[in-house]
């Protein structure tokens, strides 16, 4: 008989055996821009989450920071009436993340800024690059997505991060900023991007559901795995610094041959809204007793699959547990 109750008989000795630590440092917040002033407005689909206008989000910055949370992913919401075709106000100068960024950079310098780069926030048929004769059209969307990543370094960004699923979209990018001086400008490329029903309380927060179809003909299916190596590959020889998996939850499998492939690249995996609303859900119902226990087996699984960084909607409430247990 193996006696291996004994690393579990009292919590000091369950401690001294863990092998898998969560650390605030390896989380990143993403947060959701709206144009306004004073605005903190809880998402109806997203629990928890809000909608911040450029000034507020300072305030939940500088609350994160208190926890030791300094990463950031901002996502810019914009007026229906202000999207066109071509989802020009994503790299137009000076436009909504563009000024946030700089806003956060001038208070908070240690702030690590990541911010997502993909039209489909800005274009009035909500795909995630241009339409040529019904098809999302990639080699056109490069130049646009590069331009957006631009927009973002020259206010400071710290990270770029292309989400689009385009083809080309890490070398387009890497290409522009380094032209204009911005190699040490970094990117986090959502290299393995499924094309997944988990995404649904995102749309709603960032106003971003295809108004036809879907994102079948660029998103990975879920069905393929070797796809997933390939994906990321490409990224890397396109000169990403980061890699992602993404969803998290529902692809830990992924995450875990995707690290194991490229075990000396930074691989990020990303929780998404849906998998984050089935624990608020289930809480909220009763079926789970403890949500802060709860996402945290969900997170921890998520590292102990070979995820060197997490990205959250529990980040910030991950950070106060992670404080509070010190
Ligand atoms: C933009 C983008 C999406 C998410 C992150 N960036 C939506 C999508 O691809 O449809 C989803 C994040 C989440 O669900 O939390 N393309």
């Amino acid at each position: 008989m193996k006696r291996l109750r004994q690393f579990r008989i009292t919590q000091e000795v369950r401690d001294k055996a863990a092998e898998v630590m969560l650390k605030t440092d390896q989380f990143i917040y993403p947060l959701f821009i709206v144009e306004g002033l004073d605005v903190k407005r809880e998402i109806s689909s997203m629990k928890g989450v809000f909608h911040f206008s450029p000034d507020r989000v300072l305030h939940e910055i500088e609350d994160c920071l208190r926890y030791g949370l300094n990463k950031f992913l901002l996502f810019g919401v914009i007026e229906e009436k202000l999207k066109d075709e071509k989802g020009s106000a994503a790299y137009q100068p000076d436009n909504l993340i563009a000024k946030t960024i700089a806003q956060i950079k001038l208070h908070f310098p240690n702030a690590v800024i990541f911010t997502d780069i993909c039209l489909c926030a800005y274009t009035n048929h909500g795909h995630c690059g241009l339409i040529n004769n019904s098809i999302i059209d990639n080699d056109s969307t490069l130049p646009l997505l590069a331009q957006m990543a631009l927009t973002h370094a020259r206010a400071g960004a710290d990270f770029v991060a292309p989400s689009a699923m385009m083809d080309g979209q890490v070398a387009a990018i890497r290409n522009l900023l380094d032209s204009n001086h911005y190699s040490s400008t970094k990117i986090m490329a959502y290299s393995a991007k499924y094309c997944s029903n988990f995404y649904g309380p995102f749309r709603d927060a960032a106003q971003s559901s295809p108004s036809f179809g879907n994102r079948k003909t660029y998103q990975m299916d879920y069905r393929t795995i070797s796809q997933g190596i390939q994906e990321a590959a490409a990224d890397i020889e396109e000169g990403t610094e980061w890699i992602m998996v993404k969803p998290a939850h529902t692809y830990l499998d992924m995450i875990h041959s995707v690290k194991n492939n490229f075990k000396d690249k930074t691989l990020a995996a990303y929780h998404v809204s849906g998998e984050y609303m089935m624990i608020k859900a289930a809480f909220a119902a009763g079926y789970i007793a403890d949500e802060q226990q709860a996402f945290t087996e969900v997170l921890t699984a998520i590292k102990r699959a070979g995820a060197d960084i997490i990205i959250s909607y529990y980040a910030k409430e991950m950070a106060k547990t992670l404080m509070k247990n010190q």
